[in-house]
């Protein structure tokens, strides 16, 4: 790592509430679609669910001591809607606000900031039950809840996420279906993109006066250059493209107008709410995605291709070039977007926890290299304020339910200990290094 980092700039680990917390019937938190669909039989692998998950709710404490011991400068954590909101409007849940305003505060007495993420995947199923984010009401019921976390928490939290990856929620939630709420139908999914990113536009406005973002999962698309480019249109651009242009892609607009008809969702005015300015633009980074012609495909024409080795247990390739290649393109074609790199990392299967440390050597060559191709795109220009590791703990990997583990401290989901794992000692020490230390 060359010496100089820019002013400001934060190596950090993210969470997300459901994930992690369990706890999901104290004191008071409503039921989300994210209960509701990992207890339905057959959609999560072995039956498991966030019931208990890392039971963070209760531990969180000595989470942000392990944190903090582990040199973390900054902490992505997401506030889970239905705990604040129990019924998705209406009265708010004051044991939800308090816990959130806790962790916050004990995050800044530890010297790590807090970056809250407003929607990290668990709609409250009373909102589902009305429409969920099919109906644009969602949007509006969104603004309201980032509205009142910003009155509740705006003094202790400054860094905001308002939706993560608005393409996995629309597309592997809705047009795939193997995502809550498990709905496969894709003109309900390009509709619940469109309400997702006027949700975003919303919130931001609602928390005017700090540093808000979106993330979006981006990646690189390489293939028969035709497929690529749809593939591009549809995971990329159709998100870049409203929020830093406020206009949707027209070839990607006429791609899915011929397959499904007006995109009558879109009314006067959203796209400039959508287009409503961020402090920076939040890009979670895992893979990049291979792709050839096939007309059978629709309405993309164009499938994935399985990706050689070397690869995680998610199957997923790991290409370190691919980050920089993404964060030059972003620059190339939006010009000189700030940017926090939300989630990076990797899963793998870990040997136990037996005597005490995890040696996880291809996690660590993992984030050794990403975060030295970050450092090829900052050293080319790139302005990028924010790396965060997914994930701090080992953790409730939604349809791959606890198999998948991504963390750099391993959980024992029986005894609920916490071992940190080589690749939470090495990024230790690289933070150390980065510092001068
Ligand atoms: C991202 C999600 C995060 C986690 C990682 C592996 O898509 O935002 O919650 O599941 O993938």
């Amino acid at each position: 790592m060359a010496p100089t980092l820019p002013p400001g700039f934060r190596f950090g680990v993210a969470t997300a509430a459901y994930q992690i917390e369990g706890a999901v019937s104290d004191d008071g938190r409503g039921e989300s679609i994210w209960d509701r669909f990992s207890h339905t039989p057959g959609k999560v692998v072995g039956g498991e669910t966030g019931d208990v998950a890392c039971d963070h709710y209760h531990r969180w404490r000595d989470d942000l001591d392990l944190m903090q011991a582990l040199g973390a400068e900054a902490y992505r954590f997401s506030i889970a809607w239905p705990r604040v909101l129990p019924a998705g409007d209406g009265e708010p849940n004051p044991a939800g606000i308090a816990f959130y305003r806790e962790l916050a505060e004990g995050l800044r007495e530890r010297g790590i900031e807090p970056i809250a993420t407003l929607y990290h995947w668990d709609l409250p199923q009373a909102l589902q039950d009305r429409g969920g984010w099919a109906a644009r009401e969602t949007a509006e019921r969104f603004a309201e809840y980032a509205a009142l976390i910003a009155a509740e928490l705006g003094d202790v939290v400054t860094e905001w996420i308002t939706v993560n990856e608005p393409w996995v929620v629309a597309i592997v939630g809705h047009a795939h279906g193997s995502k809550a709420p498990g709905i496969s139908d894709w003109p309900t999914a390009l509709r619940v993109s469109h309400h997702l990113l006027l949700g975003h536009g919303l919130a931001t406005q609602a928390l005017s006066g700090a540093e808000v973002g979106i993330t979006l999962n981006l990646a690189p698309v390489h293939g028969d250059p035709e497929a690529a480019r749809r593939w591009d249109g549809h995971l990329n651009r159709w998100f870049l493209d409203p929020v830093l242009r406020g206009e949707y892609p027209a070839d990607m607009v006429e791609l899915y107008e011929r397959e499904y008809g007006p995109l009558d969702c879109v009314k006067d005015g959203d796209l400039a709410t959508i287009a409503t300015p961020t402090g920076f633009l939040g890009v979670n980074y895992y893979t990049p995605i291979r792709v050839r012609e096939d007309e059978s495909e629709r309405p993309l024409r164009a499938a994935q291709v399985e990706p050689g080795p070397p690869t995680t247990t998610m199957g997923w390739e790991v290409a370190p070039e691919g980050l920089t290649e993404l964060l030059l393109r972003v620059r190339a074609d939006y010009g000189d977007v700030p940017i926090a790199i939300t989630e990076n990392g990797a899963a793998y299967e870990d040997p136990p926890a037996d005597n005490g440390s995890v040696e996880d050597p291809e996690r660590t060559a993992y984030l050794e290299s990403h975060l030295a191709a970050l450092r090829v795109a900052m050293d080319a220009g790139v302005d990028v304020r924010r790396y965060c590791v997914w994930s701090f703990l080992d953790n409730f990997e939604w349809e791959h339910g606890y198999d998948q583990r991504f963390g750099i401290v391993h959980v024992d989901y029986a005894t609920q200990r916490r071992v940190p794992k080589r690749s939470a000692r090495f990024y230790r020490d690289y933070i150390r290094a980065a510092r001068g230390d």
